[in-house]
């Protein structure tokens, strides 16, 4: 299924993206083609200025996490340089993701709960504590920034939703609609994603105070291109697992099967975290590339959240070894 005719690192981190797993160099022209969309527009892409939650931001900065140690990445580079692939597999889908409706938003809450229910997202927001989180972004590309978030825990969200005890897994699927996303739609050449977009995570790691929904960024609702109304943010972990525009969350026994990990088992694992002493298959997670500054500076173990995370996965480095962290 995959050409691949020199090693990633030997290539432009441009083009070191996670499409190659599963489109072929002619595929990857095709869909770039289809995709092009929205190639260096310049525009700042924003949020609606009527969004109904706009005068929530900004929340109360947490102190715990009002500085990551690193400098805040420009708005404008945050909103421009995304990875959503419904709206197209460049970095450059912010005017795209402009036709994302944001309005009515129904989150469901199925599974291995007391009662499946469904909430739309102006309610939702009204039930959980709002707050302000400076979190280090790091994506599995090799590149990072660092995010103002505004959110909530995943774990409010948990306790909202009443898992019974046969939940040990929670899964957030994002929107599944090719015409508002023509990402979405099959390829002309019969290749297409296993739309929707989903990542999941053990209980344990949902309830970890790291776990994160965000739902604004930078004083302001999500800007359509980072996954508004709402995405997950798990620093310790690639960016790949940190869903955007989430409308259903579902509590299960077994652990699913993630987006890009049925596309790429061996590159986008379950249990993947960040790690610099475990290469990518295609290119090292030694360093990674500042947005901002273009510099190259060293990956620390768990994205420098070691000390809060490092303990979810004692019990299961022996038996899983590397693909904790590939
Ligand atoms: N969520 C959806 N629905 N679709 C996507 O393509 N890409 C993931 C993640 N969440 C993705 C997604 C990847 S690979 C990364 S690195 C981050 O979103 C990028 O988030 P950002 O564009 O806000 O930096």
């Amino acid at each position: 299924m995959l050409i691949k005719t020199i090693h990633s690192w030997e290539i432009p981190e441009s083009r070191a993206t996670c499409e190659q797993v599963f489109l072929n160099r002619r595929r990857f022209l095709a869909a770039a083609g289809f995709a092009g969309i929205g190639i260096a527009s310049g525009v700042r892409p924003g949020f609606a200025s009527d969004d109904p939650t706009a005068a929530l931001y900004p929340a109360k900065v947490n102190p715990a996490y009002a500085d990551a140690g690193r400098k805040i990445t420009p708005e404008a580079i945050n909103t421009t340089y995304n990875n959503f692939y419904e709206f197209g597999t460049s970095k450059r889908i912010s005017k795209a993701a402009e036709a994302l409706v944001i309005r009515p938003w129904e989150i469901a809450f199925e599974g291995e709960i007391e009662t499946p229910f469904k909430l739309q997202f102006d309610d939702l927001i009204k039930k959980v504590q709002l707050e302000d989180r400076v979190y280090r972004h790091r994506c599995v590309e090799a590149w990072s920034m660092t995010v103002p978030w505004s959110g909530f825990t995943v774990k409010q969200l948990v306790q909202l939703a009443k898992p019974n005890s046969n939940a040990k897994f929670v899964k957030f699927e994002t929107f599944n609609n090719p015409e508002m996303a023509p990402g979405q739609k099959p390829s002309l050449f019969g290749s297409s994603y296993p739309w929707p977009y989903s990542e999941s995570v053990t209980m344990a790691e949902a309830n970890n105070d790291l776990a994160f929904m965000a739902t604004g960024a930078y004083g302001k609702p999500l800007a359509k291109s980072m996954g508004a109304p709402i995405r997950l943010h798990l620093p310790w972990k690639y960016g790949f697992k940190s869903a955007k525009s989430i409308n259903r969350i579902t509590f299960t026994s077994e652990r699913p099967k993630s987006f890009w990990e049925v596309l790429g088992p061996n590159e986008y694992g379950f249990w993947a975290n960040v790690n610099p002493e475990i290469s990518h298959p295609r290119w090292s997670q030694a360093t990674e590339r500042d947005l901002e500054t273009g510099k190259k500076i060293p990956t620390v173990i768990y994205n420098g959240y070691g000390e809060q995370v490092a303990s979810l996965y004692d019990g299961l480095k022996d038996e899983l070894g590397a693909a904790l962290f590939k």
